[in-house]
């Protein structure tokens, strides 16, 4: 679904269930680099599966550590403890700043011969004043591009330099925090016998990062000092020890849309809430704080040290007045909130929005107005006023200027009480820090079914409607249901229980349809645990399938399976009845045909690029039986539905067929961009 140019979230209805979030990539790469330089094995638990901690677990293989992926977010590492890393080693590093500057600082301080290297981008990150700190202290790192800037060479053979420790060391705080944090992490393998002490120079910038450093530190047995934000000391005689296991939250700006959601949604029935696994009340994230600003704003929060359960509390919601300093990237959660107050919300302080991702300002104001809302813009603030009644809102696409964010909040808008749809422009903008994020948001929420999008594609075998209702599925980021594969499915049990598929069996071959023990998993089909993708394509298979699909009680036995597959955030259908019998109030009907002679032309290329040997005349004769068992059977016969567009795909390519009926699906949503 990712890279699909739009997503069309349906309305929504309610939201219930458990949501377990994947998590922080702060703290996975500290954790990471904590527990190598640790004496012992460490127990990683939830460890987010990123780019960023791949490169980070492949560096500490090449220095020596043991890394046992166990799957699952399960890692243990073994530390190096007071080891040598392993020396000469090339690392690579991406585009991961959170394993570039700390593998700087600790390598360069352990000595050893290291290339530290990225991806272009990284080597456009800046370095230098971490590097005038290690240098400052005797380390010896060179820049082997540009001066500043990573690649970097630390060539200091025969094991430790010698350090000058006694001053304190000054480090820059105003341009990233991760110059500080890459020395709070590496420095206590230096503190054997005295303590050492950081200076920050410069306002020191995202605070927040550094307290979760230093409560790492904590757990792995270093007790940094602190006076204010500018000095800090690692006692004499600080030494790393693996706490054993731990765990890595969740990312807790990640928690705010599922927050906001649980305030927002109505419960589903049956279900006491939201509950979020992964983050809780103990959090050392700074964003932990969006829980006080949406309990303000009615949301009913409880919670553990690892989880929290939100439900809707006061609803409308209240219109809160924020100075949003302490929580920039969580606020932006709470202008969509607004969406659903009674009154003006006002966020203030938030002019660091501007020089995110993209102008969040601007762009918030933008896409709300879009909306309905009434947004008022300044310098560092939004006032932000709903849509006054359901009437106001529009249904609205959604940019969202390759911001992971901003796809991220809007998708709350689908709770609007218009009950009009939302298009997100370029979904796949959340994988920067939630790749899974619009299938968690559909496995907690549901839609009413009737508002569930359905496009129905039919037509006569090898007219090629399942290539093209898989390509039209993918585009759209929406289900696929291949009918056909249901009655291919139930011929294969038959002949598997011996039942002959003759009208004289239909009450037991209806049964057996009725509970095929089914499962469609990414591209295969499995029948009773075995996958049977291929055997249930062979042109025999396909034979008895027809017959099969004539018997009443067996197309009956198949209806609710296939009702089943309609499902957020839409369903395409392809089959024979799917616009007659199975889904007849769908939005969009296709019928595709192509001459018999076309038809057969295309079977026998993709037979024959099979490795199967076979003749267009032969397989023409069988299309040909295949129609007309197909449209004369007395029940759900062949045949286009009354509504259906009419696609002759002859003389057309693929490209060219999906290409029309994404057209006509656009004529048929009510987006104005
Ligand atoms: O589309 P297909 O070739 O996989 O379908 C196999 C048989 O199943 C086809 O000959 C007729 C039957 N079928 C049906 O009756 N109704 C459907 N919706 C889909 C298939």
């Amino acid at each position: 679904m990712q890279r699909t140019p739009f997503l069309d979230l349906p309305p929504l209805a309610c939201a219930g269930g458990s949501v377990a979030l994947p998590g922080s990539k702060s703290i996975s790469n500290r954790v990471l680099l904590l527990a190598a330089l640790s004496h012992g094995t460490t127990q990683v638990r939830s460890l987010l599966d990123s780019d960023d901690t791949r490169v980070m677990l492949d560096a500490l293989r090449q220095l020596g550590c043991g890394v046992d992926e166990r799957g699952g977010g399960l890692v243990r590492i073994t530390g190096l403890g007071g080891a040598q890393p392993r020396s000469p080693a090339r690392l690579f590093l991406g585009n991961a700043g959170t394993a570039m500057r700390p593998l700087t600082a600790a390598l360069a301080l352990l000595g050893g011969e290291y290339e530290l290297s990225g991806i272009a981008r990284m080597h456009e990150r800046p370095i230098g004043d971490l590097v005038d700190a290690l240098r400052q202290l005797g380390c010896q790192v060179a820049y082997l591009g540009n001066e500043g800037y990573p690649p970097l060479r630390i060539a200091h053979g025969g094991g430790r330099p010698a350090l000058q420790l006694d001053a304190p060391i000054r480090v820059r705080g105003d341009v990233s925090s991760q110059f500080l944090t890459a020395l709070l992490m590496a420095l206590p393998l230096t503190a054997d016998t005295q303590d050492i002490v950081i200076e920050v120079a410069g306002e020191l910038i995202s605070k927040p990062y550094i307290h979760i450093t230093l409560e790492l530190l904590a757990r792995f047995g270093i007790a940094v000092q602190r006076e204010g934000w500018r000095r800090f000391t690692i006692p004499a005689g600080s030494r790393y020890h693996s706490p054993g296991e731990i765990h890595v939250e969740a990312d807790a700006s990640s928690a705010s849309y599922f927050i906001a959601l649980g305030a927002i949604a109505a419960g589903a029935k049956g279900q006491n809430g939201l509950n979020i696994e992964g983050v809780g009340l103990d959090s050392i994230q700074g964003d932990i704080r969006f829980i006080e600003a949406a309990r303000a704003m009615g949301a009913q929060i409880t919670g553990s040290a690892n989880s929290l359960q939100v439900q809707r509390g006061t609803w409308p919601l209240r219109a809160i007045s924020l100075d949003c300093n302490h929580i920039p990237d969580a606020a932006m959660t709470l202008a969509v909130m607004a969406l659903y107050a009674e009154g003006t919300t006002e966020l203030t302080n938030i002019a660091s929005w501007r020089v995110k991702e993209t102008d969040r300002i601007t762009a918030m104001a933008t896409e709300l107005r879009k909306l309905g809302a009434t947004v008022d813009e300044g310098a560092d603030y939004l006032r932000i006023t709903p849509p006054a009644s359901p009437a106001e809102w529009r249904a609205a696409s959604i940019h969202t200027y390759d911001d992971h964010r901003m796809a991220m909040c809007f998708a709350l808008a689908a709770f609007n009480p218009a009950r009009l749809p939302v298009r997100i422009e370029d979904p796949g903008c959340v994988a920067k820090t939630y790749p899974d994020y619009f299938h968690a948001l559909f496995a907690v929420t549901k839609a009413a079914s009737a508002d569930i999008p359905v496009i129905c594609i039919d037509g006569p075998t090898a007219s090629g409607k399942g290539t093209l209702a898989a390509a039209v599925a993918a585009r759209l980021g929406y289900r696929l249901l291949d009918s056909g594969a249901l009655y291919r499915l139930t011929a294969l049990a038959a002949s598997q229980a011996g039942i002959a598929i003759d009208p004289a069996n239909e009450a037991a071959l209806a049964q057996l349809a009725a509970s095929l023990p089914v499962r469609f998993q990414a591209e295969c089909v499995l029948l009773a645990g075995a996958d049977v993708t291929d055997t249930i394509r062979q042109e025999t298979i396909g034979m008895q399938a027809s017959a099969v699909s004539r018997l009443p009680a067996v197309r009956q036995a198949l209806v609710a399976l296939q009702h089943g597959f309609r499902q957020l955030p839409g369903l395409v259908a392809d089959g024979r009845d799917m616009g007659t019998v199975i889904f007849p109030a769908a939005n969009l009907k296709v019928y595709l045909t192509a001459s018999a002679q076309c038809r057969a032309e295309r079977r026998h290329k993709q037979l024959i690029s099979k490795g199967i040997s076979t003749t267009i005349d032969s397989l023409r004769a069988d299309l040909e039986a295949r129609d007309a068992s197909d449209m004369q059977r007395s029940t759900a016969p062949l045949k286009p539905a009354q509504d259906a567009l009419l696609l002759d795909s002859s003389g057309l390519t693929v490209d060219q067929t999906v290409a029309q009926v994404l057209d006509w699906w656009q004529a048929r949503r009510p987006f104005s961009a």
